[in-house]
C-alpha cells in the first residue's frame, strides 16, 4: 500500500504508546513456559508479538486476548506439545532467535519458518554457540531460515563470549541454558538490552571491560503479572517529531527507561533536545518515566562507539533528527543494521538519495550532507516498518509532497502509527 502523508504544523497533549516489544516477547515465552496462568498488561498488540504468540499456541499454551492485556496458560518445564504445524515467526527475528533457544531444550522436532525478509537473516550466530551446546540443526546450507530443530537428549550447558553484540543472541542461548542443572555463563564486552536478564532474575557480575550473565534451572520461571512499559523504539518518532516541529511540546506516558535501551534519549539530549523525566518507577524489574519533549534547535554531534547497540533500532529516526540539525549527520560502528528487517544502511541511503541530499553509503553506516531539493517525494520502506516510520515523520515535516511504499508494514511494531499522529496534531 503507497501511503500520502500530509504536512502537520505542530504537536500537543499527551500520549499513551503501545508497550514494548522486546518485553512483550520475553513476557509471552515467559508466561509459556511458566506453569500456570501468568497476565500481560499493555502488551504490544502487533504482528511481531502476535508471531511469538502464534508459536507458542502451536506448542500448546492457550492464549486468551482481551484489550491490552492477555492471558497465558503456561506449560511448564518440559510439557510443551510437539508442533503439529510449521512454527512461523513472521517478520519477528527475536521471535525465531529467542524460541530457537527453547526449542533446543525439547525432546521433540520443530520446524521454524519466517517471511522473505527474516528467511535471509543471519541464523549462524544462533546455531554456532547453540550447537556448541548439543542443539542439532538443519538448515539449507546457508544457516537462515527454515530451520529444523531436532529433538534433544543432550544438550550441556557452556560459557561463551558473545562475538557480535546482540540480545536475541545472549537471549538464545540464556533460554536453552535455562533448562539445564549445570550453569550457562555468558560473557559480553558490550551492554546489549538486558530485558532476558531483568524478567527472569538473573544473577549479573559486572568486570572491568564487560558483564557475566548465569543462567540455570534454578531459574526457571513461575507464572507472575507482567506490566510492560510503553516501548521507547515506538517513542522515539513522536520524540523526534515533537523536537523538530516548532511550538510543540508533547507527554509521553509511562515510557520504558531501560539503561540498556534509553541510548536514544542521551543522544537527542546531547544534540540539544529538551527531553525531561518525571514519575520515574520500577516495574517487573524494568524503569519507566513520563516524557515531556518541547521544540528544539538541535546540532549533530559524534555518536560513541559503545552506545551503538543501546541505539541500533533508533538509527533510522534518529537519522531523520539529524538531517534538520546543524552540521554533518554521520554514523559509523553500525554494520548490523545490515542484518535487521532491511538492510538499513541501504534502505536510509536510498531514500536519502530521492531528496537530492549527499550520501556516503559506507560497510558500517553512512554520511549526508547538502540540502532537500525537490517536489514530490515517493519514499520506498523496504518492507521495514522503522523505515516506514523514519520516513513517515519526515513526510509530517516537509512542504512537498509524500507517500511511502508498503506503509502497512508499521503493523510489524506499531499498527496505530497514523492515528497516533493525527491524535497529537494540533
Ligand atoms: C532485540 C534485540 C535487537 C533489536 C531487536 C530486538 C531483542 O536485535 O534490534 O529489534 O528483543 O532482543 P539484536 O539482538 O540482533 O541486535
Amino acid at each position: 500500500m503507497i501511503q500520502q502523508i500530509d504536512k502537520i504544523e505542530k504537536v500537543g497533549g499527551t500520549i499513551i504508546l503501545p508497550g514494548d516489544k522486546s518485553i512483550s516477547h520475553r513476557a509471552v515465552m515467559f508466561s509459556a513456559l511458566a506453569k500456570g496462568k501468568s497476565v500481560i498488561h499493555n502488551y504490544l498488540d502487533s504482528a511481531d508479538v502476535n508471531s511469538t504468540i502464534n508459536c507458542f499456541e502451536n506448542l500448546g499454551c492457550t492464549i486468551y486476548k482481551t484489550k491490552n492485556r492477555i492471558e497465558v496458560e503456561g506449560k511448564g518445564l518440559f510439557n510443551f506439545l510437539p508442533p503439529t504445524e510449521l512454527l512461523d515467526a513472521g517478520n519477528s527475528g527475536t521471535t525465531a532467535r529467542l524460541i530457537s533457544g527453547i526449542l533446543s531444550a525439547q525432546k521433540f522436532q520443530s520446524i521454524l519458518v519466517g517471511d522473505n525478509s527474516l528467511s535471509k537473516r543471519p541464523m549462524k550466530r544462533i546455531i554456532e554457540p547453540l550447537s556448541l551446546m548439543n542443539a542439532k540443526f538443519e538448515h539449507s546450507g546457508n544457516f537462515t531460515l527454515p530451520l529444523t530443530i531436532l529433538p534433544s537428549n543432550n544438550l550441556k550447558a557452556i560459557e561463551y563470549k558473545l562475538p557480535v553484540a546482540s540480545a536475541q543472541v545472549k537471549s538464545a542461548i540464556l533460554l536453552a541454558g535455562l533448562h539445564l542443572n549445570d550453569q550457562t555463563v555468558i560473557i559480553e564486552n558490550v551492554p546489549t538490552r538486558n530485558h532476558t536478564e531483568n524478567l527472569l532474575g538473573l544473577k549479573v557480575e559486572e568486570f572491568e571491560g564487560g558483564r557475566k550473565i548465569f543462567v540455570s534451572k534454578s531459574n526457571y520461571p513461575v507464572p507472575q503479572e507482567y506490566n510492560v512499559p510503553s516501548d521507547i523504539s515506538t517513542a522515539a518518532f513522536f520524540i523526534v517529531l515533537a523536537l523538530l516541529l516548532k511550538n510543540s511540546e508533547l507527554r509521553l506516558n509511562n515510557i520504558l527507561l531501560n539503561e540498556t535501551r534509553d541510548g536514544i534519549l542521551k543522544i537527542l539530549k546531547m544534540m540539544g533536545g529538551k527531553i525531561e523525566i518525571e514519575n520515574i518507577k520500577t516495574q517487573n524489574g524494568e524503569k519507566s518515566g513520563d516524557l515531556i519533549v518541547r521544540s528544539s534547535v538541535l546540532k549533530n554531534v559524534s555518536i560513541p562507539k559503545e552506545i551503538i547497540p543501546n541505539i541500533i533500532d533508533e538509527i533510522p529516526i534518529l537519522s531523520i533528527a539529524g538531517l534538520f540539525a546543524e552540521g554533518e549527520f554521520e554514523i559509523i560502528n553500525a554494520k548490523e543494521l545490515r542484518f535487521k528487517e532491511s538492510d538499513r544502511i541501504r534502505a536510509m541511503c536510498e531514500n536519502f538519495k530521492l531528496l537530492g541530499l549527499d550520501v556516503v553509503e559506507n560497510e558500517d553506516g553512512y554520511k549526508l550532507s547538502g540540502n532537500i531539493n525537490g517536489n514530490d517525494f515517493l519514499f520506498d520502506s523496504y518492507g521495514d516498518h522503522r523505515i516506514a516510520m523514519s520516513f513517515g515523520v519526515l513526510s509530517v515535516l516537509l512542504e512537498q509532497r509524500t507517500a511511502i511504499k508498503d506503509f502497512e508494514c508499521v503493523a510489524i511494531s506499531n499498527p496505530g502509527f497514523l492515528e497516533q499522529i493525527k491524535t497529537i496534531a494540533i
